[in-house]
């Protein structure tokens, strides 16, 4: 049987469950992101930030707690969300994990009434760069040096209402 994997909210979770799983999401973070663009995983996110959502996606394993797979990272402003992060997990990456959360994330927030997905990407992360234009986001604007001198950021919009 091919193994469950599920989507969860940390805002539907209670405290102490919340905090577990952001801690384990901050070990991967750390782990994936040079230490400036590491995003701070704290308290504060849960509950206490309602415009700002953190999914995380779990693999059910028999007799065992189950293995954090991939997490993202939201805030919604009015008809517009910026996705500030995807992260899938090094071992689960190639497998339509990553394509998986974006749909999600997509039909969820159609269903909440949000027009445009925005986000910023290195130009040299050429695998998130071809899953978000996969996923029908289109480069908007390019803006050199943007994180850093010799590292340009590209601005991709997906529109919603376009796409449903
Ligand atoms: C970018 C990332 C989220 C992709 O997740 P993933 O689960 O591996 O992606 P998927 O398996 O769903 O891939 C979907 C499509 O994206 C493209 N893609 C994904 N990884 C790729 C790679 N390494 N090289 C080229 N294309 C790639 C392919 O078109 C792929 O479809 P295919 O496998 O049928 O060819 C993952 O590589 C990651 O977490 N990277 C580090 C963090 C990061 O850069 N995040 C984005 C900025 S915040």
């Amino acid at each position: 049987m091919p193994p469950t994997l599920n989507i969860s909210d940390i805002h539907s979770l209670k405290r102490n469950e919340a905090l577990e799983i952001l801690a384990r999401i901050s070990r991967v973070e750390k782990k994936t992101f040079p230490t400036n663009e590491a995003f701070g995983f704290g308290e504060e996110l849960w509950r206490k930030k309602p415009n700002t959502r953190v999914l995380y996606m779990t693999r059910a394993v028999e007799g065992r707690m189950s293995d954090l797979i991939a997490y993202a990272v939201y805030v919604r402003q009015k008809g517009t969300a910026l996705l500030h992060k995807v992260c899938v997990v090094e071992a689960y990456r190639r497998q339509g994990v990553g394509q998986q959360l974006l749909s999600y994330i997509q039909e969820r927030l159609r269903k909440e009434g949000c027009q445009y997905i925005q986000l910023w990407v290195d130009g040299a992360r050429e695998p998130a760069r071809t899953l978000y234009a996969r996923s029908g986001f289109e480069e908007r604007e390019v803006i050199p040096d943007y994180y850093a001198p010799g590292r340009t950021g590209i601005r991709m919009v997906l529109d919603l209402e376009r796409d449903g």
